[in-house]
């Protein structure tokens, strides 16, 4: 085993973080107080304890719902340098950041507001803890394409702003060849593109993911395991698996972390990477999924903890000159 001090010291980057999803119940109380927004529930323990998923789409409702309270440019802020401080504690020195445009769009909320409060975020988190960041853009899958294809050409004007595309929200019933064209004009742009997939879906979305969408890294995968041929193309491509351990445990992917499939992927070559996806709903930041995978999990040594942290490194989108700092 593998002590948890070092784990925590390792330098690590985090590629698979909802921004949204780091909100914390006590921000969520005081932004609704802000901003006037009316809650469905009495107090923060009352929210908290809602807190108890049994899949993908009873996590995402509760989500949606918290992310009803950011309204302005310096809530977006307040958000991402609440995650900015914990993942700098963790020794995240670099983070890609998931947002969900149209969830505030829908409520009216202007694109600008959302990308330059968190962009402002991001500049002052490199200042205050040294921490390199970029924004990847995501559509939600349970809208339509067109609403998709609406929501690139509103972020255009902010183009410089955002590194890639990805693709989140309700997974099953929504592939990603429902985004197929979408996913092409932002490669033209010149966009990196990821998506989640293989976390509820089955492998033929990671396929999908791969040959349709053409992304460069899947988010979850972790059902590749159920299919050989797909854990061949992976490990003999190196794309980067996103996991998230903590969060599919929350959402009942595994029934407990002893049954997740991490060590299976990684013996098999996979190029997987830890990551917190959602830490104000699944128990934890980016530490907590390593501390918490590493206790359950025996299999996984010093020798995964060092390949872990440099796979992180190697599937960040940073350029290759940063990328040769860092090793
Ligand atoms: N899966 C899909 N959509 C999401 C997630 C997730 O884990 N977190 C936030 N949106
Ligand atoms: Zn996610």
């Amino acid at each position: 085993t593998v002590s948890p001090a070092l784990l925590c010291a390792l330098p690590k980057a985090e590629l698979h973080i909802h921004i949204e999803g780091s909100l914390e119940p006590e921000l969520i109380f005081a932004l609704a107080q802000r901003n006037g927004v009316a809650l469905p529930y009495d107090s923060v323990e009352a929210l908290r304890a809602a807190y108890a998923f049994t899949d993908l789409q009873s996590f995402l409702d509760i989500y949606y719902a918290g992310a009803s309270v950011l309204l302005k440019e310096q809530d977006f802020f307040d958000m991402a340098m609440a995650y900015f401080e914990r993942a700098a504690q963790d020794n995240v020195v670099h983070a890609e950041l998931f947002f969900d445009p149209q969830t505030h769009t829908e409520r009216g909320v202007p694109i600008g507001v959302v990308i330059e409060g968190l962009t402002r975020a991001r500049r002052e988190a490199q200042a205050r803890w040294g921490i390199s960041s970029a924004l990847i853009l995501c559509f939600l899958r349970h809208l339509s394409q067109a609403s998709a294809f609406e929501t690139l050409e509103a972020a255009l004007p902010w183009r410089d702003h955002f590194i890639g595309v990805g693709l989140d929200s309700s997974e099953l019933g929504h592939p990603p060849e429902k985004f197929a064209e979408v996913f092409a004009r932002c490669r033209e742009l010149g966009l990196h593109v990821v998506a989640h997939a293989g976390e509820e879906g089955p492998p033929a979305y990671i396929w999908s993911a791969l040959e349709v969408l053409k992304v460069e890294r899947i988010d979850h995968g972790v059902r590749a395991i159920e299919d050989a041929a797909l854990m061949q193309r992976l490990a003999a491509e190196r794309v980067p698996l996103t996991v998230c351990p903590l969060s599919n445990v929350k959402l009942c992917v595994y029934p407990h972390m002893s049954q997740h499939q991490l060590p299976a992927l990684l013996a098999a070559g996979l190029a997987c990477t830890i990551n917190s996806d959602d830490p104000a709903y699944f128990g934890g930041t980016m530490n907590a999924n390593w501390l918490a995978t590493f206790e359950a999990l025996p299999q996984l040594g010093l020798a995964e903890a060092r390949k872990l942290a440099l796979n992180s490194f190697e599937a960040s989108f940073v350029d290759e000159a940063t990328k040769a700092g860092w090793r």
